[in-house]
Formats: structure tokens, sequence, C-alpha cells
């Protein structure tokens, strides 16, 4: 959500930003903006509503923006409808427009966040004589700034720890001040930003892929902290406006990962990723032939000690939780709880003594998942984050981090980094349930021999993917979509539903297969598509007879089944094969069937795969 870009340097600022904001476009956005300035002189603000290159066509692809110093901003509408008023950067100038052109102002900003008392604020400047342009926070925050700076006849740096003392919420803030050309300082709290260095340069933006074109020495600016950039040049603050040292970070993942490389859209790349994602988060786990979660500290005797298990995340990253309940119920033998992290943070659960609360999260940033962890953490509970994104709040906060190697994904559909977090959860199931003697030597060298062989066998189902191209152009207008199954398969069905709605607007529901007969089988109609998910051999019947019970009301079947089960074609319509694999591990093959069957979909109605409407790939509001 909202994505910040911050240039200062040599070369002209615009085309730089221009090009970082087109980096951080999987993150949602409905308008953009850009503030360059030229040495001494005011900074000229350009905004636009919409896509990026109405901004870009608006400045002449950037060159019409003349400077060498200037922020960047994608937004994603909290407060305020998505306009060029609303749009960032925002001023602290009295102006009575948009805030664009060349506005008189001791201040100007972005912001990424939610400012929680900016009414209040918004009061207290209106009585220091404040006039406002927008229905934004971010135009409170930085007439804040501007207020502090003023009356106190303070530097940069102080007005903006003052404003983090007084203001509630998140933000990752840049700020340029007409007193200090060349130079952008910057706050924040829960929400990203990271800053580059270069030898006569300094960047700053919302993620790694915005400026891993110009250099890959970065640094996690930490929460409540602030920093003062100038080319070449960047200095931390703590809140007392002190200065601290950061530890420089090397990217080391090629550039190239964050580009399409040929396909046509980021998710069919990211799909084809999978079994090296899968592969190299498994080998990440793997030490003499063993799992060895020693990296993420946690030791035998720690596996041992726990009582119990809540899992805690949202959306896809709640699926892998859900999936990964079965096989650690299964397999460890202890109970385990799956909580959507935005009940859970406003639930008064009573937590066990030694309960180990996993949150897992792609981007490491997601405010409800972050504010669980934190919850968790009050109550007692020692915290695990598996996280994809190296440096990111949730991976900082936890007590132990268990690491994804999924790389950049940048659809905001989730593909490959769902299916790393899957390999992990089975691999801490695997490991935890030999560490409490659940399991034999002999059961623990089999599954981790299946689990050895499930990127191959995901590159399996993706040679088979025409199939699923051609059943998509069956569906393509279709109005509903169930998705049924029982135990794992309901939660791949979860899974295989949401992929399906986020980015084909179809509407569909994932439902276990025994509820139908409560409610649901009164929607099925005729031709209504019913896909079911029926890997699990136990509960393979049952879920096959609730397939035809839809059937004998009119619907379409499709069915996701392991080689072999050729029965299935006697009472389905389409039917579609993943290799066999140690049914606990199944989720990973069963998967890749639907996310495929969900991108094709999308592609067939002509619609936006990367960036679907409404979302945004980091969630980092409530
Ligand atoms: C769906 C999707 C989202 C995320 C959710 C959590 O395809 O990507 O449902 O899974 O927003 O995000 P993270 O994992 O970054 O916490």
């Amino acid at each position: 959500m909202c994505g910040i870009v911050g240039y200062t340097g040599n070369h002209q600022a615009a085309p730089i930003l221009l090009d970082g904001l087109s980096r951080l476009e999987y993150r949602g956005y409905d308008s953009a903006g850009l503030a360059v300035r030229n040495g001494e002189a005011l900074a000229e603000v350009v905004k636009a509503t919409g896509k990026l290159y109405h901004l870009a066509d608006k400045t002449d692809q950037g060159r019409s923006l003349i400077g060498t110093c200037g922020i960047g901003h994608t937004r994603w509408a909290t407060h305020g409808d998505p306009s060029v008023t609303n749009a960032h950067p925002h001023v602290s100038g009295n102006c009575s427009g948009s805030g664009s052109g060349s506005v008189e102002s001791d201040v100007v900003g972005v912001h990424n966040g939610i400012i929680e008392n900016f009414a209040e604020l918004k009061e207290k400047l209106l009585r220091h004589g404040y006039r406002f342009y927008s229905d934004t926070d971010t135009e409170v925050a930085v007439k804040l700034v501007d207020y502090y700076y003023k009356k106190y006849r303070i530097g940069p740096i102080d007005a903006l720890t003052r404003t983090m003392v007084r203001v509630r919420g998140s933000y990752a803030l840049a700020l340029m001040f007409k007193d200090y050309p060349g130079e952008i300082f910057v706050a924040r709290k829960d929400s990203p930003l990271i800053i580059g260095t270069a030898e006569d340069a300094a960047y700053l933006a919302s993620d790694v892929p915005a400026i891993l074109k110009y250099t890959r020495h970065v640094y996690y600016i930490d929460n409540l902290q602030a920093a003062r950039i100038a080319p070449g040049s960047v200095k931390f603050y703590d809140l007392n406006g002190d200065e601290v040292s950061l530890p420089l970070t090397e990217i080391t993942w090629d550039a190239a990962a964050a580009e399409k490389g040929g396909y046509e859209h980021f998710m069919l790349k990211e799909i084809h990723e999978q079994p090296t994602a899968v592969r190299d988060t498994l080998n990440s786990l793997l030490k003499d032939g063993q799992i060895d979660l020693s990296a993420a500290g946690l030791t035998d005797e720690t596996i041992r000690s726990l009582t119990q298990i809540d899992i805690v995340a949202c959306g896809s990253a709640w699926h892998v939780g859900m999936a990964a309940q079965y096989v650690l119920e299964d397999l460890v033998k202890i109970p385990v709880r799956v909580e959507l992290a935005s009940e859970f943070r406003y639930r008064s659960i009573p937590m066990a003594e030694n309960t180990l609360v996993i949150v897992i999260s792609q981007s490491g940033e997601t405010a409800d998942s972050l504010a669980a962890l934190r919850v968790a953490k009050e109550r007692g509970a020692l915290t695990l984050a598996v996280v994809n994104v190296v440096g990111s709040t949730i991976a900082r906060e936890a007590d132990h981090v268990l690491y994804t190697l999924a790389g950049p994904e940048i659809a905001v559909a989730t593909t490959k980094a769902y299916s790393a977090q899957l390999i992990a959860m089975d691999a801490l199931a695997v490991q935890m349930a030999f560490a409490r003697g659940a399991i034999s030597p002999e059961q623990y060298g089999h599954f981790q021999e299946e689990l050895s062989l499930i990127p191959d066998k995901i590159r399996r189902v993706l040679e088979d993917k025409e199939r699923l191209q051609w059943f998509s152009s069956k569906i393509v207008n279709s109005h509903d979509i169930f998705f049924i199954g029982r135990g794992l398969d309901y939660a791949i069905s979860l899974e295989g539903s949401l992929k399906m709605k986020e980015i084909s607007y179809i509407h569909s529901e994932a439902y276990a297969a025994g509820e139908l007969k409560h409610g649901t089988i009164s929607l099925i109609e005729n031709n209504t598509l019913v896909i079911g998910v029926l890997t699990q051999s136990q509960l393979f019947e049952k879920t096959v007879s609730n397939m035809v019970e839809c059937r004998s009301r009119g619907a379409y079947l499709m069915g996701i089944t392991t080689n072999g089960n050729f029965a299935v074609e006697d009472s389905v319509n389409f039917t579609v094969y993943v290799p066999r694999t140690d049914e606990h591990f199944i989720s990973s093959l069963a998967v890749i069937p639907l996310q495929l069957l969900a991108y094709y979909t999308s592609v067939n109605r002509g619609l936006d795969v990367d960036k679907p409407r409404n979302l945004a790939k980091s969630v980092t509001v409530e």
C-alpha cells in the first residue's frame, strides 16, 4: 500500500523517481505524485490520478521537472477519495488549489501509513492558523512538522522527532525543507522504508526493487527512528534526536528477480519460480541431511517444552496456517489454533503456558499480523515469524525468524511466497514431531525424502498447464464458483477460491464439503462450477459424494486428485491429476492447478492480473 521513493544526487531526480515508482506499482495505488527541487528553488509538485503513465505524461517522462533532489509517491486512498488534491506530495503552505505547482511552502512531504489522531491534530493546527486543502492525514502530518519547526525554531530532525512523539499510528514519512536544499528527512514507525546509499547519491524507498537498479547497499531504518539524507551521506537519529548507527546491508538477490524475464505477467513468472522457491527454502532448513531449525533459534529443548501452537496471519498466509494446522496436529500431536490476525489482535484469548505463536507473512509488514505478534508477546507467548522479506518489521520483532527464500514477489496475488511458506511449515512440523518423539527415525527419513521431491513434482504439474488454460476458456463467464474439500483439501480450497476471486473478479467461495448441506447448496444452479479437491484418501469418497449431490442439482464439476485415482472421472466432468506424495504435503502440489486456473481466467477476462483492483501487495493499514 502506498509506495514512497526519494532521491538526492547529481542526476535529474524525476526520471529516477518515476522509475522507482513503477517498480512499486505492485503495492497497489490509485494516484501518484512527485515533488522535485532544483538547488535553492521551491519544490515543484505534480500529481495525477490513475495509472503512473498519467503522471509520466504530465511531466514529459520526468523531463519537465528540473532538479536533483525529490520525493515521489503512489497513493492507495485511506483518508479522502482518490483525487489530485488528495494525492501526495502534500505541502505545509496555506495554498488554495490542490497543493500542486510551485507552491510557497517550507515543508513538502509524502507518507505511507495512517495517522490515527489526525482529526485532533488538525483541530489544533486550524487554531494556529493553518488551512487545509485536502482530506488527508498526510497534509496534517506535514503541517504539524512545519508547526514545530517554526514554533521552536529547531532543525528538521527535532521537528520530526517532536511530531513522532505527538502522532499516533503508522508512518513512513519523507520530507524536504525549503531551507535545506539537496536533503531529504525521513521518519518511520510500522511502515516499511529502506534507505540506499551510493557514492554521490542517496535513495529511499518502500521496498528494495525500487532502487536496486542504482544501489545494493541499504539500511533498514528502525521503528521510531529518523534520518537525514544527502548525496553520499545518511545519518540516523533516535526519538531524542541523538545520532545512532545502523548496519549497512548488501542486497544479494539479482535485479532480474524483480523483472518479468520474458513472461507476460509477474504472476505467471512467479508461478513458474515455485520449484526454485520451494527448493531454496527447504535447503536453507537442511544441514547434513537433517532438518535444522537452529538458524531460527528453535532448539529441540524449546520444541519439547511447547504445549500449544497458535498460528496467526492474513489472507493466503492464513491459508498456509490452515494447511499447517492439519499437518502439525497429525504429526506433532499438539493442539493447534489458527486465527486471522485481524481477529486475534482484538480477542482476549487465554494464552496457555509455553504457547508458540507463529506469525506467517510474506511482506513482514502486514499491519494486523504485526499487531497480533505484539499482542502475543505481551501475553507472554514465544513468537516465531515465518517471513519472506528480510529485515521487515515482523522479522525484527519476533523472538525467532524462519525466512522463506521465495525472493521478491511482485504480483499482488501470492503464489511462490505461499508455496515457500507451506514447505517451511511442513519442514517445521516434521522436525517438531521428531524432536518430541512423535515419529520414528524411519518416518522422519521418509518425510524428509518426500519433502525433497516436492520441487520436481511441482515442475511436473506446471508442465500440464495447457489443459488448465483450455478449461479456463470454458469457465471464463462463470458467475459463481464453489471450491470444496475436507481436511487439508479444505485448506487448499480456501486458497484456490481466494486466488480465483481476487484476480478474476468472479464470485467464489470455499466450503468444507460437509458444510454444503447446511445452507450453501441452495446456491447451486444449472452449470454452477464446483471444484472439488480430492487428495486425502480417507475423505475422498465423502467429498465425491458431496460433489455428486451438487451435480444432481445441475452443477458442473471439476476435480483435483492424485495420479491413479481414475475412478473420479465417473463422477466429475473435468479432472486434473497431480503426482502422488505423502498426503501431509499434497497442498504444495494441489494448489498449483488452482493458481494456474485463476491466472488464465483473469487473462481470458482481459484483467490486470498483477495489479487487481482495490488490492495492495503489502497491507500496512488496518
Ligand atoms: C492473496 C494475498 C494476500 C496476502 C495477505 C497477507 O493472494 O497475497 O491475501 O497473503 O495480504 O500478506 P503477507 O503475507 O504479506 O502478510
